[in-house]
């Protein structure tokens, strides 16, 4: 099978690209493409128009979670595919904020359903693996096995007018399956990263990719940023195409850890995996 992947937004701008804190990847599989996240604001528009990808080729959207870098770019892509079935899990539209000392931000989804659907998307809520190409499927909910992905400090959602933390069970994964393993992407990996890719290869007998954030950014717990680094060394995986959240602090570890194997997935970046 033919995997193509497009990186349309992300916080590196790759040549005469965009960049905000956000992600948006184009999955091409043998010639059928679906949209993975919209970014934050209209960065995905604009930098597919620069990499002469046309979105009204975009059979469906994905979305991994519900917060606005991952979703905020949601009406506009639609303004230029036109109407979308759009996945997403129950929960992704729960009122989420990020809260530090006195500063709280809302950081959930920007639209609510109503617009959502008068903007053209046609949102089919699952909480379970669904196909949304052939071969190609969203995981659903993460089961959570490892001892040192768990709940962000900063990050909560508004229950009944109380802030619980996050447990982020709209958490999910895009997976292609392919004769030569999965092909995995992930949006914030808020599950965990190595959550996410162990539950892959519950069903799969090895990753051929993975591509996407990893949450390994600024302020994550370095036994966390290590244990991931363990794992991801162990891992019989052909490419690995990490951005968003992982922090260039971890990406450049990896760019010496896994020579031949990391790729740096800044906006512009188009591959085959
Ligand atoms: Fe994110
Ligand atoms: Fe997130």
């Amino acid at each position: 099978m033919d995997v193509k992947v497009a990186v349309l937004c992300d916080n590196t701008a790759g040549l005469f690209c965009k960049a905000e804190h956000g992600l948006a990847v184009l999955l091409e599989v043998d010639g059928r493409s679906f949209l993975w996240d919209c970014g934050q604001t209209d960065v995905a528009v604009y930098n597919a128009q620069v990499m002469g990808i046309d979105l009204r080729g975009v059979e469906g959207i994905g979305l991994s979670h519900g917060h606005m870098d991952h979703a905020g770019g949601l009406g506009r892509v639609l303004a230029v595919s036109g109407p979308r079935k759009i996945y997403m899990h129950p929960e992704a539209l729960a009122p989420r904020y990020f809260v530090a000392g006195a500063a709280k931000m809302f950081v959930g989804v920007p639209m609510r359903l109503e617009a959502l659907e008068a903007a053209g998307a046609g949102v089919e809520f699952t909480r379970g693996p669904v196909e949304v190409l052939p071969g190609v499927r969203l995981t659903g909910e993460v089961p959570r096995v490892t001892d040192f992905e768990g709940p962000e400090p900063n990050l909560f959602r508004d229950e009944g007018g109380e802030l619980v933390p996050d447990s982020f069970i709209d958490d999910q994964a895009l997976v292609v399956d392919t004769p030569e393993g999965a092909v995995v992407l992930t949006g914030c990996a808020h599950s965990g990263v190595v959550n996410i890719l162990k539950y892959v290869l519950e069903t799969s007998p090895r990753i051929r990719a993975v591509v996407g954030g990893t949450h390994l950014g600024m302020g994550a717990p370095l036994s966390k940023v290590e244990a991931t680094m363990e794992f991801l060394d162990g891992l019989d995986c052909g490419k690995m195409i990490f951005n968003h959240c992982t922090g260039s602090v971890v990406m450049s570890r990896m760019v010496d850890r896994f020579p031949g194997r990391f790729i740096p997935g800044q906006t512009g970046l188009v591959l085959e995996v």
